[in-house]
């Protein structure tokens, strides 16, 4: 069968990216208390070490949710009957394979679209699924999951993946908004696959962002370098200390950065001063935890009903599968 070249669509440039970080970054800082966001962590280095956090034994995330995957693949393309995947924030994971190859077992397979804001990373990953599966269309596009939603193609008949429970990026409003952003590009035939951690005894939480090895404070510490080679800023990482605990209240992991002394920070392409004290937090990423009503509530207010809640063997991780409901 032929070798389809993959289409990219190009939604996001270097450009914009540079422009959203220095406003991010001149609002974040000059808040109280002082924010990033956390899509500042993935440059190259930030990218290696986060992959790099996936393989550690204390963050089980990724663990769990392929092992959901690995059981549940088949019975979501024969409930789906789905011919194209779509991938929110892709990568070329092991996971993306196994719903790939379901499909592809069920004889469905026509299209994959992964979505994700470095073109590079979808270039190898769009090269690659294309080799792999000759025949299938490989539909990349780059963009920003809080703006390009609407660029979708919606050809066929859709999974719409959004895993790793990236969405615990978001705060609660904003998860319902994303949500229904994203009901409201889809017909009555797609579905949705929720990837969401759940809430635990907050030592394995606090664990699994606080790791022996210190790979995560390097990861958290990494979007200070960010910082220093984008904007011309003087973070000395050596300054700050990695923190991350379980707010209970809220049901999320928080991370931040303290600043270990009273310091000024210079970033000389923001023109831009910044002062710490002594103990200062930063805060870098929140990582929701969820549990089943709250993530079928929220759901639900954005649109979707949901059919299916998979748990892995420790019910640590949830996958979920929604439809569009019909009232919305
Ligand atoms: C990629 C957002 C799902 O919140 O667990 C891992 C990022 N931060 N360790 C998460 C992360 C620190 C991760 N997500």
């Amino acid at each position: 069968m032929a070798l389809i070249t993959p289409q990219i669509d190009v939604h996001l440039g270097q450009q914009d990216v540079e422009r959203a970080l220095r406003a991010d970054v001149t609002s974040g800082l000059q808040s109280t208390p002082k924010r990033l966001a956390p899509k500042w962590f993935y440059d190259d280095r930030g990218s290696e070490l986060f992959d790099e956090i996936t393989r550690l034994p204390e963050y089980y995330l990724t663990r769990r949710e392929r092992e959901i995957l690995y059981s549940e693949a088949a019975t979501l393309a024969r409930l789906t009957e789905a011919d194209t995947l779509v991938e929110l924030g892709s990568g070329t994971s092991e996971k993306t394979l196994l719903i790939l190859d379901a499909l592809h077992h069920r004889g469905n397979l026509e299209r994959y679209v992964p979505f994700d804001v470095s073109e590079a990373t979808l270039r190898a990953a769009a090269q690659g699924i294309a080799e792999r599966y000759p025949g299938v269309i490989v539909h990349a596009v780059v963009g920003d999951f809080g703006r390009h939603l609407d660029r979708l193609p919606t050809e066929g008949r859709r999974i719409v993946a959004f895993l790793g429970s990236t969405i615990g990026n978001l705060f609660p409003e904003e998860r319902i908004a994303f949500l229904a952003t994203l009901r409201a590009t889809m017909s009555e035939d797609d579905r949705l696959l929720l990837g969401t951690d759940l809430v635990k005894e907050p030592a394995r939480l606090e664990a699994a962002y606080n790791d022996s090895a210190g790979v995560t404070a390097a990861f958290n510490l990494n979007i200070l370098s960010v910082l220093n080679s984008a904007l011309e800023a003087n973070f000395n990482t050596a300054e700050f200390e990695h923190i991350a605990r379980f707010n209970a209240e809220h049901e999320w992991i928080e991370m931040a950065l303290r600043s270990r002394i009273a310091q000024s920070v210079r970033l000389e392409a923001l023109d831009l001063t910044v002062d710490f004290a002594a103990g200062e937090e930063l805060r870098t990423e929140i990582s929701a935890k969820f549990r089943r009503e709250r993530a079928e509530s929220e759901l639900e207010i954005a649109g979707f009903e949901m059919e299916r809640w998979w748990t892995d063997s420790n019910n640590d991780f949830a996958l979920s599968v929604s439809r569009p409901d019909s009232m919305s």
